[in-house]
């Protein structure tokens, strides 16, 4: 296959995302866009006539997934099917990707994924198709509207891009720069979330808390500005938002934490490490210091918030010395939970250059200790549960039968056995026991109508 060879149009199609929230909402409008055209969804693996692969770049594991993948995609008489790769590895790879590997027939970047049907029609007649522009017309304005049914906990991309530039990170560059979606449009799309059934939107950007634009009257607003209209759209009962930089950590938007009753008590906002000097390497802008000051107000502000956050050990040059100050940090912030990685050199970005690249060893130690100091929090966060009444939003179903699992306002997942409760339904729980990463709960009474 590949240019020149034409192909029968695919009447199935299938996303499967590798990414951030973002990267797994730019999957369901690209299998919107897909429905929109007249294509059903398929299953798994090989079956669909379009396998769309939605990557990622973030780190060398998560980038090299994609081929694996293609390579799995071969069905048992040979053929295989129409391939596209999407997000930011297709952003940050292009053409290398076609000419790496002859199964791909389609490359497109996060920005142009509205061009997928003029692509597939390429591949059916034989041209080449890849396309990673970052096109002025944004995707938004040409996208259908957003699917008749929603799972119960939706995501709504408000803003997208990155112009921080922190050392090791190739968001920056698969993304673009920051831009705001307008105020109408997001609150539309919000609105045709809850119609088709959500009851819960998580806002999302790559810095969504630096999104800024006007409202319908005119008047400038900050993302606490939209989450405080976004209170007031009957049926929407949470609204969370996700990933937070701590220099566009506004007081505004830690009042509205104070002050807005649907806006959940949990706040992601990353650190990565915990000492100046290595915060300095990896150009973040702000301090330990300045960090754990925004944690206080925001604990002023919602004494019961919980905290997430993001850390990476072994950066270029970190000492033990400098490590133990990551550990120092985790235990004054007490996370309810986190994401922790190791540092993975990323083309292209200042820090695969700098010296001092810490061994493999050293980090999977470093890793393992930051783990286990993180589980500590969390386990404690989650026992601190036990006994309490909360309410969960169910969202799916657990692996046992007649089992399902639901959120606290504080994200962690609940369990409960038997109930008569539905995916979807606000209810009261009674948390019973907690483990590291979920607690569970049994029915107290049903609380939304
Ligand atoms: N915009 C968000 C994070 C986006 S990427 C923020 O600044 O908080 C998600 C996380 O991936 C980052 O917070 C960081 O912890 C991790 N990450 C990014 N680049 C990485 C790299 N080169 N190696 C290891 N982890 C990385
Ligand atoms: Fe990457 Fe830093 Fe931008 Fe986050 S703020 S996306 S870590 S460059
Ligand atoms: Fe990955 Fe791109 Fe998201 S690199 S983390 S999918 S913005």
């Amino acid at each position: 296959m590949g240019a020149g060879m034409t192909q029968t149009p695919p009447k199935t199609y299938h996303v499967k995302s590798f990414g951030c929230q973002m990267n797994v909402y730019d999957g369901e409008r690209m299998g919107e866009l897909l429905a929109a055209r007249g294509m059903t969804a398929a299953g798994d693996g090989a079956e669909a006539d379009l396998v769309v692969l939605n990557t990622c770049h973030i780190r060398e594991r998560a980038a090299e997934k994609v081929y694996s993948d293609i390579g799995r995609l071969r069905r048992e008489d040979g053929t295989r099917p129409m391939i596209a790769v999407a997000g930011c590895v297709a952003q940050a790879e292009g053409s290398e990707i076609t000419r790496r590997t002859k199964a791909v027939d389609i490359v497109v970047g996060p920005q142009a994924y509205h061009r997928l049907p003029g692509l597939i029609d390429d591949v059916v007649a034989g041209r080449e198709a890849v396309d990673t522009d970052m096109p002025a017309d944004s995707k938004f304005d040409i996208l259908p509207g957003r699917a008749r049914r929603s799972a119960p906990s939706a995501f709504l991309t408000v803003q997208e891009g990155c112009d921080k530039f922190c050392t090791y990170c190739v968001v920056p560059y698969t993304r673009g720069a920051e831009v705001s979606r307008p105020w109408n449009a997001i609150m539309d799309e919000a609105r045709a979330l809850v119609d088709a059934g959500a009851c819960e939107i998580t806002l999302l950007g790559q810095n969504v808390n630096a999104w800024s634009g006007e409202d319908d009257a005119g008047r400038p607003q900050g993302l606490d500005g939209l989450i405080r209209a976004l209170d007031r759209l009957p049926g929407l009962a949470r609204i969370r938002y996700t990933t937070s930089h701590p220099n566009d950590m506004t007081q505004a938007l830690i009042d509205a934490h104070a002050e807005v009753p649907a806006l959940m008590p949990f706040l992601h906002l990353p650190v990565q490490a915990g000492s100046d000097r290595i915060l300095k390497a990896m150009n973040r802008s702000h301090s330990r210091d300045s960090y754990l000051r925004i944690i206080e107000r925001v604990r002023a502000a919602r004494p019961d918030i919980a905290l997430s956050g993001d850390f990476i050990v072994g950066f270029p040059g970190e000492t033990d010395a400098e490590f133990e100050e990551t550990l120092s940090i985790v235990n004054e912030a007490r996370y309810a939970q986190c994401f922790s990685f190791k540092y993975s050199p990323r083309p292209g970005t200042p820090a695969a250059d700098m010296e001092g690249q810490i061994a493999p060893e050293v980090m999977d130690e470093r890793l393992k200790r930051l783990q286990a100091t993180l589980n500590v929090h969390q386990l404690a966060f989650n026992q601190a549960s036990v006994g309490q009444r909360t309410t969960i939003l169910l969202e799916r179903k657990g692996r046992h039968p007649g089992q399902l699992i639901g959120k606290t306002p504080w994200l962690q997942s609940v369990h409960i056995d038997g109930t008569s409760a539905a995916i979807g339904d606000l209810i009261a729980v009674d948390i019973l026991s907690a483990g590291p990463n979920s607690l569970a709960g049994a029915l107290a009474s049903p609380l939304a109508a």
